[in-house]
């Protein structure tokens, strides 16, 4: 075995999450602001003797139980073989990796989990076989193993649009803490599109920056996610965890993130996320708070 490449995979939050359009394929094209959370997946991949180049997969962790290392769907060897696919010809020659993946985040929960273990399998497995692939070759990666994969590659605060492979700089965010709550209910992603009523929104203008949580706040209340209704007729527990978040010491705003269920609130710094952690704790809920992740890679 050679050098450990160790990868962490933040939660992704929506601020808000405005469905725009939709494809003639069925995808939705969205308009999202994408920020993400000190809480984290982690993903480690070493270079094992072998050639063939197979990713071999544990998963341990929190909510590792039901998963299988073995599931060829899992987006973590889905990320291996479109790697080894690239490499055409050449793949035999590469090394077989052994990979082990600590899942601390709560599964199908709209907070972008297996794209983020997906898009820290891109960067993992580009470094175990030094591989360099072309920023625009990588993001139409990205985007074939799913829509939130892409803005997972760099983990800094992103504004996205198409169905999430247009990527551009968000506002500059103000200091602030954050908390997640998730009910302990996987939501299906498709399931909760197909539960959208309504039309189409536009995207909004925002500013370059929010100087505050108070002017953050006040931009994301006169906007929405355009799937929080639809998430909750699915999942009807979203609307009590969003009532008691609300109702927590210092939330100053909460909304559902993604496609749900997890639902994210605001504080005016971690601190006071963490102080407030006690009053939504409920039995079979997870509950995280602290600060957002600010150390990404800037594209
Ligand atoms: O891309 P991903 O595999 O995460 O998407 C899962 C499903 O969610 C898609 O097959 C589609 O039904 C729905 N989806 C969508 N529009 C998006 C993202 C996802 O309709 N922008």
């Amino acid at each position: 075995m050679t050098a450990t490449q160790s990868e962490s995979a933040h939660a992704k939050i929506n601020l808000y999450l405005h469905v725009t359009g939709r494809r003639a394929d069925g995808y939705h094209l969205l308009d999202s602001v994408a920020v993400f959370a000190g809480a984290a997946d982690v993903l480690e991949v070493e270079v094992a003797q072998a050639r063939g180049a197979a990713l071999d997969l544990r998963i341990d962790g929190m909510f590792g139980a039901g998963l299988r290392g073995d599931d060829a769907t899992n987006l973590v060897i889905r990320a291996a073989d479109a790697l080894r696919a690239r490499a055409g010809a050449g793949a035999d020659a590469l090394p077989s990796l052994a990979a082990v993946l600590h899942k601390d985040l709560p599964v199908a929960s709209g907070i972008g989990g297996g794209s983020a273990d997906a898009a820290a399998a891109l960067r993992s497995v580009m470094k175990s076989w030094d591989m360099t692939v072309p920023r625009a070759e990588l993001v139409e990666i990205a985007t074939s193993l799913g829509a939130d994969v892409p803005v997972c590659l760099d983990q800094v605060p992103t504004r996205m649009s198409g169905i999430g492979e247009i990527l551009r700089p968000a506002p500059v965010l103000p200091q602030c803490g954050m908390m997640l709550v998730n009910c302990g209910m996987s939501v299906s992603t498709p399931a909760v599109f197909r539960a959208r009523q309504g039309g189409f929104r536009p995207a909004p203008d925002l500013p370059a920056r929010w100087e505050t949580l108070s002017q953050m706040v006040e931009t994301l209340s006169e906007l929405s996610n355009d799937l929080e209704d639809a998430a909750c007729a699915v999942c009807p527990t979203i609307r009590e965890v969003l009532s008691v978040m609300r109702a927590a010491p210092g939330c100053r705003f909460a909304r559902m993130s993604g496609s749900g269920a997890t639902c994210f609130a605001l504080f005016d710094s971690p601190q006071a996320a963490e102080l407030a952690q006690d009053a939504v704790a409920r039995p079979g809920w997870w509950v995280w708070a602290g600060d957002l992740y600010r150390d990404g890679r800037a594209a």
